[in-house]
């Protein structure tokens, strides 16, 4: 069997150590032969490099094992780039979460103006991966989940239309692992699904077994009363309280349209006011990030580092994001693995832009991915999504002609935003608060 190098960038990333061990512990379906970690920041992956070294020696040494801040280094080399960082780090998180906020608007990482903040951050960064990766392994893959996904994968089908990166959220994945247990499967793979959406915003049509029995009324049954809320835990990467919230929410926006489960995303555009009225404009997801699994994992790997062993370590293997190897295996061993990507829809929903990125079922072989036929969708989700995806494509034509107009008419077009004056009150911290990480718009 053919052993893969993979390269992490974003290595200093929260969950690169439960990525990781989530890889080790997938060796005999992917085998590794080598693995680096790669990011700007070589004071913080230095300490996620440390403890991730160890852990290789103790569980698989005959991989060659790497932590780099230099490109050539990095990418050279590699069949597989899983990247996912986050330009401006946690600290612009909190101003893109916070400075909407001030302004009674949703102050949240991937919706609304916090998102179309980040995704001026991200799109350079993402897109110099890309080069990189073009540069020094021509034939590697990325697998891209940095954020915000909708906006980065607008500008690679703009920018880099013919590189090969695949664009994939967990969010479905985690949601339909607790739709399995919510029906009493082992596994969301027992499950075959029609979805459609963009990015964080879409809805399931049909959910079937193997055998192709209907499992839509039972998940509505208890969707209705409880949302996505399970008694057995769920994943273990949406565990605060403020995401139980959310999987709670779920009901709520199930009930404006119970032909359909929603992704818990849609919160954010159908109750916004709710939001802002339950969010803490001093105290918002980021800190709640920063003071819990930023510090939990930076302490457990220094604890690693300094033990020289992970004994008494609570790095966990990050299980539900084996779907990454799944995809990585559909690419390598042409699997033909049905999976929820984001890609340019080119008719699969035939009553919506052609250009636009849209999160659909495809079969994922060597030679990419086939996206599956949606047909018509209904006129609620068509006019939110057109209405969502104007935004996503305003942000990325406002960073390539360095438009402050078009970015002012992006964030006044969010459903998340009041009114034009609000929406260049919050534009106008947001330049002040990006300087640097932003093009200069004019
Ligand atoms: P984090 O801040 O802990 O890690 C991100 C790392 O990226 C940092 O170490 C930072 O230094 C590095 N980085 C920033 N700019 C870079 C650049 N230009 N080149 C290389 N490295 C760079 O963040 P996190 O909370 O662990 O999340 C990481 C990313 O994964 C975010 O984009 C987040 O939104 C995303 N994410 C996506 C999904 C999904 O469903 N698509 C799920 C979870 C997390
Ligand atoms: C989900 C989404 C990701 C997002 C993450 C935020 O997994 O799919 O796109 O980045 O939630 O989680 P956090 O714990 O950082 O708020
Ligand atoms: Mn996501």
């Amino acid at each position: 069997m053919k052993k893969f190098s993979i390269l992490i960038a974003g290595g200093g990333s929260t969950f690169t150590p439960g990525i990781v061990l989530m890889l080790l512990d997938n060796l005999d379906k992917f085998p590794i032969r080598k693995l680096k970690l790669y990011d700007i920041d070589k004071e913080r992956q230095d300490i996620i490099a440390g403890a991730c070294e160890v852990i290789l020696r103790e569980k698989a040494p005959e991989i060659e094992f790497l932590a780099t801040t230099d490109p050539e280094e990095a990418f050279t080399d590699v069949d597989f780039v899983m990247a996912h960082i986050r330009v401006g780090k946690y600290a612009m998180r909190e101003l893109d979460e916070k400075i909407p906020l001030k302004y009674g608007v949703v102050g949240q990482e991937t919706c609304g103006p916090g998102g179309i903040a980040y995704g001026m951050r991200s799109i350079g960064g993402v897109l110099e991966l890309i080069d990189y990766m073009e540069k020094y392994s021509p034939n590697a893959w990325m697998l891209n989940y940095s954020n915000p996904a909708a906006i980065v994968a607008e500008a690679t089908r703009r920018l880099r239309p013919h590189s090969k990166v695949l664009n994939i959220c967990d969010m479905p994945v985690a949601i339909e692992e607790r739709m399995a247990r919510i029906l009493g499967l082992k596994s969301r793979k027992e499950m075959t699904v029609r979805y459609y959406g963009l990015n964080h915003f879409g809805w399931w049509t049909d959910i079937r077994d193997k055998e192709g029995n209907d499992l839509m009324p039972k998940l509505k049954e208890h969707v209705a009363k409880y949302g996505y809320l399970v008694n057995d835990g769920g994943d273990n990467q949406h565990v605060d309280a403020s995401w139980q919230d959310t999987f709670l929410k779920a009901r709520d926006v199930y009930a404006l349209d119970p032909d359909t489960l929603p992704n818990t995303y849609l919160k954010y555009y159908l109750f916004p006011d709710e939001v802002v009225a339950h969010s803490n404009p001093n105290y918002t997801r980021a800190n709640e990030v920063m003071d819990g699994r930023e510090k939990f994992v930076f302490t457990e790997c220094k604890k690693v580092i300094e033990n020289q062993s992970t004994e008494g370590c609570a790095l966990h293997i990050d299980e539900h994001a084996s779907y990454i190897v799944d995809l990585a295996r559909a690419i390598a061993y042409n699997t033909h693995e049905r999976m929820l990507l984001i890609v340019e829809n080119k008719g699969a929903i035939s009553n919506f832009d052609p250009t636009a990125m849209v999160e659909i079922p495809c079969i994922v072989g060597s030679n990419g991915p086939e996206p599956l036929s949606i047909g018509e969708i209904p006129q609620f989700q068509k006019g939110l999504m057109e209405q969502q995806v104007s935004v996503e494509k305003l942000v990325v034509e406002a960073w390539i002609t360095r438009s402050y107009q078009k970015l002012w008419q992006a964030i006044t077009l969010s459903k998340t935003v009041p009114s034009a004056k609000v929406a260049k009150q919050i534009l106008d911290d947001l330049i002040e608060a990006n300087k640097g990480y932003w093009p200069e718009l004019h």
